[in-house]
């Protein structure tokens, strides 16, 4: 199966999963799940604005870093910017907020409601260049389907 196909079906199961579901929290869970599980990727989860920092949401992976402030890391970074971010060498992203020594790269993609920031999909992968446009292009379809 080719990456566009796993995510048309990755992102069927989790339109299916939030079907008739609206708290965000609960389909953030499920939905990095969904994500987690099919792309096999090391880290997958949410961090969610709560005034000038964000605040470590639900998550697939290790233990990860609890706050971010705005600006910092890749994170606090594709908030500042309201922008998705991919980075494909984690070690020349200057500010690169190292939760686990084992993530190469990493994509951020901002979840936006009124223009406005609200959190981040944050995704690691122990490989380098893991994340390209198909990633960045599907996973802004995931973002949307959050904010709806
Ligand atoms: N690397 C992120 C921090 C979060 S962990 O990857 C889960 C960053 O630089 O913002």
């Amino acid at each position: 199966m080719t990456k566009q196909e796993q995510y048309t079906l990755a992102i069927q199961q989790i339109e299916a999963v939030i079907a008739g579901e609206n708290d965000t929290i609960a389909n953030m869970a499920n939905s990095a799940a969904v994500l987690h599980q099919t792309f096999g990727f090391w880290w997958t989860g949410f961090y969610i604005v709560r005034g000038e920092e964000l605040v470590l949401g639900p998550f697939q992976g290790p233990v990860a870093c609890t706050r971010i402030r705005k600006g910092r890391g890749v994170c606090g970074t594709a908030w500042e910017q309201g922008r998705t971010i991919v980075v494909p060498d984690v070690h020349q992203f200057k500010g690169h907020i190292a939760c686990s020594s084992e993530s190469q790269s990493e994509i951020v993609v901002p979840l936006m409601a009124d223009g406005r920031v609200t959190a981040v999909l944050d995704i690691d992968s122990r490989e380098t260049a893991a994340f390209d446009d198909t990633d960045r292009c599907r996973l802004e379809q995931v973002a949307a389907l959050l904010t709806r």
